[in-house]
């Protein structure tokens, strides 16, 4: 009975601590997440919580706007889910475009689009609907998070009202496979195991052994005798003359050179 609370009492702290992770986290379609979009969203983690910055002037005003991806930006870890939010730089006047609480991902080949809604309800424009922001991420491989701008409000429907961001990010980009094949891995296995044994042979014989000059190579004699081994087999598949015409031509070169002064002198000898 105590083990059965025990593990009940286990249970709620290990669902606590998942509630509390997920609150730090954006939240799609009120909390019921399919495994692609959390695919997606992981590949926005190193995104996440990093402060980005643009500022848009109009010719009247200037406005900063700040993207903290699935973070608060006025009231961190409160539940205000502040993600998007727009200061205009005169009045300090803060309204938020977006919330994280609020969150939809779509993505393509190279392209990642977020949609953060909930934000403050337009006072006149647009049916007094709440704000929209939509954030496009485009693949470039040479940065995490860089040229953020707001390419369009788009405030003058009656409905479906948006802001439009743009921004250049490596999460983006397609998932590159490996593109080594297991025959260049064997390869580069094998390099990297004579070049150990060389090396490692090399020191041994050297500091232990203390081998000097051709003696430091590992196993000398027997990679000479292996080396012979090999040549004599080239020697015997390689050669376009058979073996015994070469010794047939052999003997005309150097036996009978060296025999047949013998031979004359044997029978010289008698005479
Ligand atoms: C998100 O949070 C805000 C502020 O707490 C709330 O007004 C809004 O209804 C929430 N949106 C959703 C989709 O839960
Ligand atoms: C808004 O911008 C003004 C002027 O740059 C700054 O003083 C103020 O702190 C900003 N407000 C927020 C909430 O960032
Ligand atoms: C979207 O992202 C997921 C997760 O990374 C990936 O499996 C899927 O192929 C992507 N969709 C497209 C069209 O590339």
């Amino acid at each position: 009975m105590t083990m059965l609370l025990m593990n009940v009492r286990l249970l709620c702290v290990c669902l606590a601590a998942v509630s509390a992770m997920a609150a730090d986290d954006c939240i799609l379609n009120g909390g019921k997440i399919s495994a692609s979009e959390q695919a997606v969203l992981n590949r926005l983690a190193p995104l996440k919580h990093k402060r980005i910055e643009t500022t848009y002037n109009d010719g009247k005003d200037s406005y900063t706007y700040t993207l903290i991806l699935c973070g608060g930006v006025l009231e961190p870890g409160k539940s205000s889910y502040e993600t998007l939010v727009q200061n205009r730089t005169q009045t300090s006047e803060i309204t938020v475009i977006g919330r994280y609480n609020d969150t939809q991902i779509i993505n393509g080949t190279d392209w990642i689009m977020l949609i953060y809604g909930s934000g403050d309800k337009y006072d006149s424009h647009c049916q007094q609907e709440a704000r929209t922001a939509m954030i496009m991420i485009s693949c470039n491989k040479k940065t995490l998070a860089d040229d953020f701008t707001i390419i369009h409000e788009e405030r003058d429907k009656s409905s479906d009202c948006f802001y439009l961001f743009e921004m250049d990010s490596s999460v983006a980009c397609p998932i590159e496979e490996s593109h080594l094949s297991v025959g260049s891995i064997l390869i580069i296995v094998f390099v990297v195991l004579v070049g150990v044994y060389i090396i490692g042979g090399f020191l041994y014989q050297r500091f232990v052994v203390g081998a000097k000059g051709m003696e430091q190579f590992p196993n000398i004699a027997m990679w000479r005798e292996l080396g012979n081994l090999v040549a004599d087999g080239c020697d015997f598949v390689c050669r376009s003359q058979p073996r015994s015409s070469e010794t047939a031509y052999r003997g005309v070169g150097d036996d009978q050179l060296g025999e047949e002064p013998e031979e004359r002198d044997d029978h010289l000898l008698p005479m």
